[in-house]
């Protein structure tokens, strides 16, 4: 079950946080489509061993809020796919937030992928047809204690999906989000393994399990590809119904 291995034939797709979690596994996904993935994130080992895995992935070991990167990226002659999927989260309610979580937050889950979207315009539109995912949350949609920050951040990056896709539309350049359930990933596995967290998680979602990385980049490629060549300013939600509740 997947799809075709020549999805993404001569085509450049480029992730961000593709060391670890979801975006690992949608560099690997996409690379399986046949894509020539750039994967960037900050651990060299991470980006070493998943080269390893792939022949078609490229590391770039560079922060993503570094102007490194940013003129790396601009200077791509063309780009196909862009995954914005790095991002954090900084659990505490409003009362106990510090300046320090604030800005990270905000830096890495907004201010990035405007930045970065910004700096792979030029070649995403040489791709004549290109494709951006932004890597959102069901916190996109709902509220959740503790997660105010977090919530706030990924409410932003819904709103950044959908205005930009109707700026770019008539440049043959779709955006859109995905976003996920619980994944259990680096990110979250100290959260779930609070069995009273796990316990309100699982009480969340209808369908009773957690959403795993490959189930996520599913939907990435899904979005990224022609598959949903109609499918611009919206948001696919992996959540197993816990927002439609
Ligand atoms: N896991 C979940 O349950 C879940 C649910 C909904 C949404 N999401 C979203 O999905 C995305 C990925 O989450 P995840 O759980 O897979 O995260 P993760 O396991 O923490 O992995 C994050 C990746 O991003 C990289 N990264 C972090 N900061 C970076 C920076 N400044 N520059 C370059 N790379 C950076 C990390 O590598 P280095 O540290 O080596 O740079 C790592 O490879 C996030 O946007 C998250 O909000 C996750």
């Amino acid at each position: 079950m997947g799809y075709q291995t020549n999805l993404f034939d001569n085509k450049t797709v480029l992730i961000t946080g593709a060391g670890k979690g979801i975006g690992r596994a949608c560099a690997l996904m996409a690379a399986n489509c046949g894509a020539k993935v750039i994967a960037v994130a900050r651990t060299k080992t991470d980006l070493e061993s998943l080269s390893s895995e792939h022949g078609n992935i490229e590391g770039w070991a560079l922060d993503i809020n570094s102007d490194e990167f940013l003129n790396r990226l601009k200077g791509l002659p063309v780009l196909h796919g862009l995954i914005n999927n790095a991002g954090t989260n900084r659990v505490a309610p409003m009362s106990e937030q510090t300046n320090e979580s604030i800005d990270a937050v905000i830096d890495l889950n907004i201010r990035s992928i405007y930045k970065i979207t910004q700096a792979a315009l030029t070649p995403l539109k040489a791709a004549k047809g290109a494709s951006i995912v932004n890597m959102s949350s069901q916190m996109g949609f709902v509220g959740s204690p503790g997660r105010t920050l977090y919530c706030m951040s990924k409410h932003a990056v819904e709103g950044l999906t959908k205005s930009l896709a109707v700026e770019l539309a008539q440049e043959k350049l779709r955006v859109n989000s995905v976003a996920p359930t619980f994944v259990e990933t680096p990110m979250t596995k100290p959260m779930l393994e609070k069995p009273e967290f796990k316990d309100f998680v699982y009480s969340m979602i209808p369908m009773k399990e957690l959403a795993n990385v490959e189930d996520v980049a599913n939907a990435c490629i899904f979005l990224l590809s022609d598959l949903s060549r109609m499918v611009t300013g919206t948001s696919l939600k992996v959540d197993g119904g816990w927002t439609a509740q």
